[in-house]
């Protein structure tokens, strides 16, 4: 694989939009990368089955070999209609020139991290990125020879961990389970100064709340399982970013063969038509729900961007419209307490994940980190009594209520 060489990180270009994309996101998200009309006039765009793509003779075959035809389809493995069609509707609302979607998140960072990295190049990553993603660093990118540096997530201790040979910065924002926030502009202007690719794992905010490239940031990676999906109903992963360097992730894609299915593909595109009221709803919730937390006797501190008493309270003001669902929070008691009191409600459902209608609760010490050491899940601040709540799209007078219920029981 290393013999296939590194793009070269492109000067960021400005967005492109279809021309049916209207300027505000709710309308954006319904007509945005349609084709009008659809096949047989369909109103949705249609769910095509098909693994492999025929040309009318061989003639066809040569002008599509010498891109003399504007059509994308060949084999399943390198795309399909229903996911280019979703493709086009995550870009025009991420405001990039092109987005490419996965069979899951973690196949867009990792076939992202294969396709940018070489022997010998040097990486850089905010330390409390998904635990998956900094597995991936210290396994696979490790025994490729690429050497990298977990940095604290804050953009001096990020400055001071670029080595001459580092090629890409790599962090969420806002980060699980804390909700810390990256200043993205800074981040942006800062890969520009060092000519390294930044990339920004948005899925706690979605094109909604946040929109990484405004900033300067190269790349956009989205677990699409999570908010953009919307449902807990399926899989997929997305990265967004400049043509020229998703070109080069696709070609690493269509080797590793880490495509979304068209079932995928067409729920995540359904679900994406609601992302804007969805998001809306679940901004109020999430809020309102931290304000709760914030203000119980039984809870010792709450994290959630949107609170005066969140570190990046501020900057997340400056650079984000809303901040989600996800509200964690430490309860005064044990390891015990947390399972009780999460045992005693009825509405959230104990399991990974966030962002779907169905609220979602668990104890991290418990779910993620149930195997790490000790002395990992200290590094990373996992105490017993951290809960983390997905608020999902119940109305939130009975998320409270029920939290009321089961706050009361203990
Ligand atoms: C921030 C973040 N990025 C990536 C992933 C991986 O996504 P997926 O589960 O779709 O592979 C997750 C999963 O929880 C995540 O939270």
């Amino acid at each position: 694989m290393n013999s296939i060489p590194s793009p070269p990180i492109p000067a960021p270009k400005p967005s492109s939009f279809s021309p049916i994309c209207q300027p505000r996101l709710a309308t954006q998200a319904i007509h945005c990368g349609e084709a009008r009309p659809e096949a047989l006039h369909s109103m949705t765009t249609p769910l095509v089955l098909s693994s492999t793509f025929t040309f009318e003779n061989t003639q066809a075959l040569i002008d599509f070999m010498e891109h003399r035809v504007e059509r994308t389809e060949e084999y399943g493995r390198y795309g399909n209609p229903t996911q280019r069609s979703t493709e086009r509707k995550l870009a025009g609302l991420e405001g990039t020139e092109t987005a490419l979607l996965f069979s899951s998140g973690m196949a867009a960072v990792t076939t992202t991290l294969l396709a940018l990295l070489q022997q010998g190049d040097h990486a850089v990553f905010t330390n409390d990125c998904y635990r998956k993603t900094r597995q991936f660093a210290s396994t696979v990118l490790a025994k490729m020879g690429v050497a990298f540096t977990m940095a604290a997530p804050a953009l001096d201790a990020i400055e001071a961990a670029i080595q001459p040979n580092t090629r890409l910065v790599f962090s969420e924002s806002p980060t699980n389970p804390f909700m810390n926030v990256l200043d993205l502009q800074g981040l942006g202007a800062m890969g520009r100064r060092h000519h390294v690719c930044t990339i920004i794992d948005s899925t706690f905010a979605t094109p909604c709340n946040q929109r990484p490239a405004e900033f300067g940031i190269d790349l956009i990676i989205h677990s699409a399982t999570k908010y953009l999906g919307g449902h807990n109903d399926m899989l997929a992963g997305a990265v967004l970013g400049p043509a020229e360097l998703i070109q080069a992730v696709k070609d690493y894609q269509g080797m590793l063969g880490c495509i979304p299915d068209p079932h995928s593909c067409y729920l995540l595109q359904r679900g994406i038509k609601t992302l804007p009221l969805r998001v809306r709803q679940i901004n109020q919730s999430g809020l309102q729900l931290a304000r709760y937390l914030e203000g119980h006797p039984r809870v010792r501190r709450v994290w959630y961007p949107g609170l005066p008493s969140h570190p990046n309270y501020a900057l997340a003001h400056r650079q984000m419209s809303g901040f989600g669902g996800v509200v964690s929070f430490e309860i005064e008691g044990t390891l015990k307490d947390g399972g009780r009191l999460i045992d005693a409600m009825r509405i959230p459902q104990i399991a990974p994940s966030l962002g779907g209608t169905e609220s979602l609760i668990e104890q991290p010490a418990l779910i993620s980190y149930y195997h790490a050491a000790p002395e990992e899940r200290r590094k990373v601040g996992i105490s017993d009594q951290l809960i983390r709540l997905s608020v999902g799209l119940e109305d939130p007078e009975d998320l409270i209520a029920d939290f009321e219920q089961a706050f009361r029981s203990l």
